[in-house]
C-alpha cells in the first residue's frame, strides 16, 4: 500500500468509466432493503418500492415477513389495501387471497377448484432491524451482506435512512471521496484527510485514510465515536477504510493500536423510482461499546451528539448530491472533470456492475 501519497501524484487510472454511470441502472440480483422492521406493523400490510416495482410487504400474526408484488391478478388493485388472513394476504376488493409463495389459493365466488394465476413473490428476510428482498434471480439470492457489527453485543447502532433525489452513484462517490472535507468545515473543524492507499476487485474498491486535526475543535458528535481520543496529534494512525462492495458501501475506522473499528458503518442506497434518480437510504452506524461501566454510560450520554452531529453531515452530504443529479439533469449528460483516481475507478466499478442502457 502506498503510504501517506499526494493524491496529485497519483496516476490517471485507466479504467475511467466508458459511459455515463448515471443512467446505469442498479443490479436487481442483490438483497436491498426495502422498509425498516419497525415500519411493518403485525397484519398490517406495507407499499414499499424497488426501481419503480410495486411491492408489498406482509408480517402475519405467525410465520416469517413476506413480500409479494402489490398488484392483486385480478384488477391490478394494489394489495397493500387487502387484509393479511392467516399467512395469506386477501384483496380488498373481490377478496382473492394471496400465501407467502403468490399463489392464488382462494376466489371466495368460485371456492378452491379452479384457481387463477397468482403473482410474483421475493425472497424476504428480515435482518437487523431492516426488511430485506432480492429483486432479481431468486437462484442467485446467496450473496447475503454481512450485518455482524449490528447485529452483535459489541456495538450500539444508530438506525437511519431518508429519501435523496440523485441516483445511488453521487452517494458513492460522496463517501468514498474525504477530500469533500471542506464541505463539513463549520461542524467538524479543520481536518485534513491522507490518501494511504487503494485495492480493488471486480466487485469492490476500498481506499484507506488517516485523518488530522489542523484546526477548530473537536465535535462532541466526532468525540463519542472516538472516545475523545482524536486531537490536534497530526500523527493520529487512525485508520479509515472506505469500502464499495457493490452495491453496498462501508466505513471503518480502526484505532492505531489495532483491534475491532471503533466505528463500523453499512450502508445502501436503493433506487425508488424507475428513472432510479431518487434513492431511500439505509444507514446501520455502530458505535464500538467501551469496556466498563463508566465507558458505556458516557457513550450512551454522548449518543444525542453523535446522532446530531451524523445528521447535520449527512443534511450537507444530501444538499450537494441532490445538487449534482440536478446538473446533470439540466446538462444532459456527465460534464464532470474528475481528477481523482479513486473516484474514476470507483464509477467505472459501478457502471460495471449494472445494468446499462440498451
Ligand atoms: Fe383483487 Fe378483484 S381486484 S380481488
Amino acid at each position: 500500500m502506498d503510504q501517506n501519497v499526494d493524491v496529485a501524484e497519483l496516476p490517471l487510472s485507466s479504467v475511467a468509466p466508458d459511459m455515463d454511470a448515471r443512467r446505469v441502472k442498479i443490479s436487481p440480483d442483490h438483497w436491498y432493503p426495502v422498509a425498516w422492521s419497525r415500519e411493518l406493523k403485525t397484519a398490517k400490510p406495507l407499499a414499499v418500492k424497488f426501481a419503480g416495482s410495486p411491492v408489498v410487504l406482509v408480517r402475519p400474526k405467525e410465520g416469517a415477513v413476506f413480500a409479494l408484488e402489490n398488484r392483486c391478478a385480478h384488477r391490478q388493485v394494489p394489495l397493500d389495501r387487502g387484509v393479511v388472513a392467516g399467512c395469506a394476504i386477501k384483496c380488498g376488493y373481490h377478496g382473492w387471497t394471496y400465501d407467502a409463495s403468490g399463489k392464488c389459493i382462494d376466489v371466495p365466488y368460485i371456492g378452491k377448484g379452479k384457481l387463477p394465476n397468482g403473482v410474483k413473490s421475493y425472497p424476504c428476510r428480515e435482518e437487523a432491524g431492516l426488511i430485506f428482498i432480492f429483486p432479481g434471480d431468486p437462484a442467485l439470492a446467496d450473496n447475503f451482506p454481512d450485518l455482524s457489527a449490528a447485529v452483535g453485543n459489541a456495538y450500539k447502532t444508530r438506525r437511519f435512512g431518508r429519501e435523496i433525489k440523485c441516483h445511488y452513484s453521487f452517494m458513492h462517490e460522496n463517501l468514498m471521496d474525504m477530500n469533500h472535507q471542506f464541505l463539513h468545515r463549520r461542524i467538524m473543524g479543520q481536518i485534513r484527510p491522507r490518501y494511504l492507499g487503494r485495492s480493488m476487485g471486480d466487485d469492490w474498491l476500498e481506499v484507506q485514510y488517516t485523518f488530522a486535526r489542523t484546526g477548530g475543535k473537536q465535535p462532541l458528535g466526532e468525540a463519542a465515536v472516538f472516545g475523545g481520543r482524536r486531537t490536534a496529534d497530526v500523527n493520529d494512525k487512525d485508520v479509515m477504510t472506505i469500502r464499495t462492495e457493490y452495491p453496498y458501501q462501508t466505513l471503518k475506522i480502526l484505532p492505531a493500536g489495532g483491534g475491532e473499528p471503533v466505528m463500523d458503518l453499512w450502508i445502501v442506497y436503493v433506487p425508488q423510482d424507475e428513472a432510479q434518480k431518487t434513492i431511500r437510504t439505509f444507514g446501520l452506524l455502530s458505535i464500538h461499546k467501551p469496556d466498563g461501566v463508566v465507558g458505556r454510560s458516557l457513550l450512551n450520554v454522548g449518543w444525542p451528539f453523535l446522532v446530531a452531529f451524523t445528521e447535520r453531515i449527512f443534511t450537507e452530504d444530501r444538499g450537494i448530491v441532490e445538487s449534482e443529479q440536478a446538473a446533470h439533469d439540466a446538462q444532459g449528460g456527465n460534464w464532470n472533470q474528475e481528477i481523482f483516481p479513486v473516484i474514476r475507478e470507483l464509477t467505472g466499478l459501478l457502471a460495471s456492475c449494472g445494468v446499462r442502457p440498451e
